[in-house]
Order: structure tokens, then sequence, then C-alpha cells
């Protein structure tokens, strides 16, 4: 039975690589069972790209979208996903980064019923860049890759070239938020895709135009990768967020100690004070950072029970260090291994103590 497949090409800026693309594309599928169409998804591009969809879509199965209200190149996938129609929907670069040479295979891979994604893939055997690639590139590649290693293990899963069944697509299509470049990641994990194939390919760097991956697309990668996070395991990404907070409170607590010291304040004293605005740092920026979907429009109630979670939490700390160093052996000789399964424990209760009492639901 013949596949149908929708191509979804994001585009900014691409007229001259169009003509190449859909020349390349009819080339591979035509002589295939796949029946094809393309959707060239344009943020209103001012070269001719919208010129050039035209005259293509005389001679090819080609719709064009044109938006002129959103940007962006993981919003544009997402609106030619939601126009297309066929059973299968893979997305593509428009500059001949990605060979439509791998499509049949690509689509070939959903037959074992099981698989739910499939990459055109640099990362597994087979699979190659060009050898141009800066030093930075490769780093850039490295380091985004291994953040994401948690949340899924495909090799390749920053690719932009990639295929899904357009019913997981609909399935997950009211979870999707992407901000930035990652689709292929977003689609990964909020559709729950359990088995990832990956089929080897080249990435060729791009013959005519720019990239447009800029040091903003980066950070907003980050961002991304956060919300995805958050996502999977919300209770779990809000302790890490916690514990850097907590951390952040550390330095505060010893630069403010410094600062009053240096102003002749009495040593208790300046200690008190500099755990007293720690403590209040924490809580501003546990409010934006850790807890910022439950916080209410009573700050003042909010802080005296923040007070009081952290107070009890340094006291649970106290104790379970005082107590393991004073009655167990094996911490007899180590006050500071004591010292920090105190604060592990007082750093829990605390926690469980905003959850539950401050910032609850
Ligand atoms: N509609 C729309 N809006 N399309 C966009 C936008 C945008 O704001 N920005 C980029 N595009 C289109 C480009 O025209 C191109 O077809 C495709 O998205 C990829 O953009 P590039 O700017 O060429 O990306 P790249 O080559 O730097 O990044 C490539 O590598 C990444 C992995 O390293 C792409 O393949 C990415 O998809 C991939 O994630």
């Amino acid at each position: 039975m013949a596949e149908k497949i929708s191509i979804i090409v994001p585009t900014f800026h691409e007229a001259e690589n169009l003509p190449h693309l859909l020349q390349r594309i009819s080339a591979a599928l035509d002589s295939s069972k796949i029946v094809w169409e393309v959707i060239v998804v344009d943020d209103d591009s001012q070269d001719e790209t919208i010129q050039v969809c035209e005259s293509l879509a005389q001679s090819h199965p080609l719709t064009l979208i044109v938006r002129t209200e959103e940007r962006g190149l993981a919003s544009a996938v997402v609106t030619g996903m939601k126009a297309a129609h066929s059973d299968y929907l893979l997305c593509m670069d428009a500059d001949l980064s990605h060979p439509p040479e791998a499509i049949p295979a690509m689509i070939e891979s959903f037959s074992d019923g099981k698989t739910d994604f499939v990459i055109g893939s640099r990362y597994v055997e087979g699979g190659s860049t060009d050898d141009d690639w800066g030093v930075f590139r490769w780093l850039n590649s490295i380091i985004a890759t291994g953040l994401v290693k948690p949340l899924t293990s495909a090799k390749d899963p920053m690719a932009g070239f990639f295929a899904l069944r357009r019913s997981d697509f609909q399935a997950a299509y009211e979870t999707l938020d992407p901000v930035g470049y990652k689709i292929g990641l977003e689609l990964i994990v909020k559709c729950n895709c359990q088995k990832v194939a990956e089929v080897p390919i080249h990435f060729s760097d791009r013959q005519f135009g720019e990239s447009k991956l800029s040091f903003k697309e980066q950070l907003n990668y980050l961002r991304h990768l956060t919300k995805l996070y958050d996502f999977k395991w919300p209770e779990a990404t809000r302790f890490v967020r916690f514990g850097m907070v907590g951390f952040s409170g550390v330095f505060i607590n010893l630069a403010a100690l410094a600062v009053l010291l240096e102003f002749s304040m009495l040593a208790p004293v300046a200690m008190a004070v500099a755990i007293w605005i720690a403590m209040s740092w924490n809580f501003l920026l546990n409010r934006e950072v850790t807890f910022h979907d439950r916080t209410t429009t009573n700050i003042g109630s909010e802080y005296v029970r923040f007070c009081m979670a952290s107070l009890t939490g340094a006291a649970l700390n106290w104790s379970v260090a005082t107590l393991l160093w004073t009655t167990v052996p094996m911490f007899a000789d180590s006050p500071t291994i004591a010292g920090l399964v105190g604060i592990v424990a007082g750093m829990f209760a605390n926690f469980t103590l905003c959850r539950r009492f401050v910032f609850f639901e």
C-alpha cells in the first residue's frame, strides 16, 4: 500500500534553495510507493521565496502557507503539521542540509509497527557531517546533545530532519509549546515517543543563504530544555531549582556577612542579619524560579510561612548533624559528613514544607 506523507519545510529567505530541494524530493520519491506533498511554511520572507513557491506549485504538489503574525522555526513546523492531512509527517530544512534521498528509508522504519519517531541522523553509524564544521559548532552540538540525554536516548535528538505519525502529533498537539529551533525534541518528549529509529544521513552545509541559528536561539534552547524537563518531571525539576536557589543563598549569606563585619558589626549580630538576608533572598528567588506557578498576592503571609519553613529546616539540619556526630561512631571523626547529611535532611524538610504550607496548590 502506498504511504502518504506530508513534508513540512519551514522557510525564511530560501528562494535559491527551494527549486533544488523540490527537484531532489521529486527525484527521490516519484519512483517509490510514497505519495507526497510539500507544505512550505514561510515567515513572510522578503526575498523571492514566496514567488518561487508559487511558481513551483504549478508543477509540484506544493502548498504555501505565509505567516505574517507569528515567527520562528518551531512554530512554523507546528503550523505546517496542523495543516497536513497525510498519515506521516516529515520535517526537513529547505537548505539542502538534509538529503531527500533518505526519506524512503525513514518512512520504511515505521513498518515494524513499533517505531513512533524517525530521525535522519548524523550521529549513528554511517551518518556524517561536512568536514568544515568548526570546533565551536562541534562543541556546541555535543554539549546541546549531552544536556538532552535524560529526555531521550536518541543519538541525534537536535536534528531538524524527522518523521512521525500524524495521529501522534494530533494526540499531543494541545501540549506543544516549542521555543526556538528544536521542534523534533519537543515532539519526541510531548508525544511520549518510546521507540525512536535513526536512519544515517550525511548532513551537508548549506550552499546558498545563511543559517539563522543565532546566540539568541541558543539561549532559547536552554529555555526550551527547562520547559521539557518541567513537563516530564515537574517535581524533580522543582527540587533541583530549590537546591540551586539554596546554593546561591550560601554565597549571599557569606557576602552579606563579609560586608557587615567590614562595617564593624558584632559577629553574632552580623551572622544573624546575614542569615536573614540570605533567607529573604531565597524567598524572593524561590517565588520567581521554583514556585512561580503557585504564588498568591499575599506575599507577606508567604514570607512569614517561608521563614518558618526555613527555620524548621535549619533546626532539623542542626539536629540530624549533631545527633549523627555525637552518637554514630562512623561520624565521630567526620563532622563534615554529618553536616552534609544534616544539610540534605534539612533541605528535604524545607522543600516539603514549602510545597505543602508556603506555596501550595
Ligand atoms: N518559517 C521559518 N521561520 N523558517 C525558519 C526560521 C523562521 O524564523 N528560521 C529558520 N527557518 C528555516 C530555514 O529557512 C531552514 O529551512 C530551516 O528553518 C533551518 O534553518 P537554518 O537557519 O538553516 O538552521 P541551521 O542550519 O543553523 O540548523 C540546522 O541544524 C540544526 C541541528 O544542528 C537545522 O537543520 C535545524 O533544523 C537543526 O535543528
